[in-house]
């Protein structure tokens, strides 16, 4: 009879005739150098994607009130946070176009010289190492606020002329430096329509983010605030539920990635992050791909609100929610918290 785990300490003794516990997992927590040889998995500041707000109506940066320590930046003032960044040897940014320039389809995002050429530009200029993602959809850029030009007939976003101008978007993007187009608006076919778009451009070296689960969440309203994309009075749907995701689906996040990648998709993403833990883990074991988790607004103003009530330690649960992502697969995390959490690194390190 071999000793069991599932045996209580006294059963085991009894076969065994020992007198104390065999297993005693207490053993390697008894210290922190011993806790830091068993450890399973790491936080790195190479794990961070950094999104930031550009502004095109701002002349100075603005506190996103939903989101403490998050701005809304300038054009002039995003090349000041990319210094930042790039200090702190987080590898990359996404960027999020907020226009003040909105129309029915967003054209002005895929015009050159809109919002989306300048400020991918100006990130290049300014820190060509840095891994420039754009942020690929139009919510931010279209008067009624949703991912595409809206069929009036159906009172739904058009799927097919969205992926057309989507086509469009991810040239300008591409052509102003983007290294990564990650295209967030959940429309059927956008994959192949971006790297179809991109390879008969002369764009084959720019990869493809997938929001590939992007579920339809209650976590994303503090974004909408800071992007100006919230639904409600305009024009189509009053939510994106005929776009993303339904919150109880599991099968369906493996079909929409497995759909992705077989389009073309270089890297997958589950969106949100924290809620969905189970789906990030599914698709990393079934895929193997590069998989990274959006630790979406909500998520991080959750942590924020907590810890200036002073019921929750902002750092320790902040580290805890990242490594989170870690474990159940991720090989990186889109998050607000990039630069904080860098910084706590570094200091542990010193
Ligand atoms: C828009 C987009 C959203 C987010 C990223 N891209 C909002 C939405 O889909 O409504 C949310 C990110 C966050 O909440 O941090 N396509």
């Amino acid at each position: 009879m071999t000793l069991s785990p599932f045996k209580t300490p006294q059963q085991n003794n009894d076969v065994q005739g020992r007198t104390d516990m065999a297993m005693r997992p207490r053993r390697l927590r008894s210290s922190e150098n011993m806790r830091r040889l068993v450890r399973e998995n790491h936080l790195h500041t190479d794990d961070f994607i950094y999104p930031i707000f550009v502004d095109e109506a701002l002349s100075e940066p603005v506190e996103v009130s939903s989101m403490p320590g998050v701005f809304r930046q300038s054009e002039q003032s995003l090349s000041v946070l990319l210094k930042q960044v790039e200090a702190a040897k987080v590898p990359a940014v996404m960027l999020f176009g907020v226009s003040n320039h909105k129309d029915h389809e967003g054209t002005d995002s895929f015009k050159k010289g809109g919002l989306m050429d300048r400020m991918v530009k100006r990130a290049k200029d300014t820190c060509p190492e840095l891994v420039v993602m754009a942020d690929a959809c139009f919510c931010e850029y279209t008067d009624h606020g949703h991912c595409g030009p809206l069929d009036h007939i159906h009172n739904d976003v058009d799927n097919d002329r969205t992926i057309e101008n989507i086509a469009k978007q991810a040239i300008i993007a591409a052509e102003a430096g983007a290294d990564v187009i990650a295209p967030s608006g959940m429309m059927d076919g956008q994959i192949e329509a971006i790297r179809t778009a991109l390879d008969q451009t002369g764009n084959q070296r720019t990869a493809i983010m997938a929001y590939a689960a992007k579920y339809a969440s209650g976590f994303y309203g503090p974004f909408r605030d800071a992007a100006g994309c919230s639904l409600g009075q305009g024009a189509g749907p009053k939510n994106r539920k005929s776009y993303q995701m339904d919150a109880a689906n599991s099968d369906e996040a493996i079909r929409e990635v497995a759909l992705d990648i077989d389009q073309g998709a270089d890297m997958v993403m589950v969106k949100p992050g924290l809620p969905y833990l189970d789906i990030l883990y599914r698709v990393k074991q079934t895929f193997g791909m590069p998989t990274f988790a959006y630790n979406v607004s909500g998520e991080y103003c959750m942590i924020k609100a907590a810890a200036r009530n002073g019921w929750l330690d902002e750092n320790i649960a902040m580290m805890e929610m990242l490594l989170a992502f870690k474990r159940a697969g991720a090989d990186g995390i889109i998050t607000y918290a990039a630069l904080d959490a860098a910084k706590i690194l570094r200091e542990q390190n010193d």
